[in-house]
């Protein structure tokens, strides 16, 4: 399973990237607001840090500006995923965005049907919002599952990114699955590692370390 981190925090993203973990970043208007920072600048930015792809999201709700404003943050750099709303509009510019060559990030995925419909118009990754599923009181993991059922049914190459991922369990729900990215904020990632039993057992090893006098060095 690919791990996007889901921010646009460079000093977050460069942590994690430090230890491996990043495979690629996703960015929405919503985090680019909560940076602070010019959409343009950070982008190229995380794009210099990071190898994997960088979803960045388009601003316009009409097709010829969607495309018109792809074709320009791909030039930021060549790992840029054009990130796209998922409307008809959105899968307009899809199409043209990767007829062109260019990796697209069909966003907002709520439903499998709205899924098979990015998959055809040639999304590189299709992002089905888990958290928000579940802030209605539907299951966020039903559709991961549908779409990754309907995608091997018929073999369409697009990638499901799991995003809207609040919880580790998400995280761990969405490997199950076989969802081929997940993308998460930095603190979700981190505490993947957290277990009471590690930290349990490390006391105890690290008081019969002081005991015995126990030295390597
Ligand atoms: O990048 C989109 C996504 O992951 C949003 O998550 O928590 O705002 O629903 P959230």
């Amino acid at each position: 399973m690919k791990f996007f981190v889901d921010t646009a925090e460079i000093d977050a993203i460069a942590e994690l990237n430090d230890l491996g973990m990043v495979d690629g970043v996703t960015t929405n208007p919503s985090l680019i607001k909560k940076s602070g920072r010019d959409i343009i600048e950070v982008t190229k930015e995380i794009c210099d840090l990071v190898e994997g792809p960088v979803s960045a999201e388009v601003t316009a709700t009409d097709a010829a500006t969607m495309i018109a404003e792809g074709r320009k943050l791909v030039e930021i750099a060549e790992n840029i995923a054009v990130k796209v709303p998922l409307t008809w509009d959105g899968l307009k510019a899809c199409k043209a965005l990767s007829d062109d060559g260019h990796m697209v990030n069909v966003t907002l995925c709520f439903s499998a049907n709205q899924a098979l419909l990015a998959a055809k118009a040639g999304a590189t990754f299709i992002s089905p919002f888990i958290g928000r599923l579940d802030d209605i009181n539907l299951d966020g993991m039903d559709l991961i599952a549908d779409i990754r059922n309907i995608y091997d049914n018929y073999g369409f190459e697009t990638q499901i990114l799991a995003a809207s991922i609040r919880s580790v369990n998400h995280v761990l729900e969405s490997a199950r699955i076989g969802a081929d990215v997940m993308t998460a904020p930095p603190a979700v990632i981190k505490s993947m590692i957290n277990h009471p039993l590690t930290d349990k057992g490390l006391d105890a090893f690290l008081k019969d370390i002081a005991a015995a006098d126990i030295k390597i060095l």
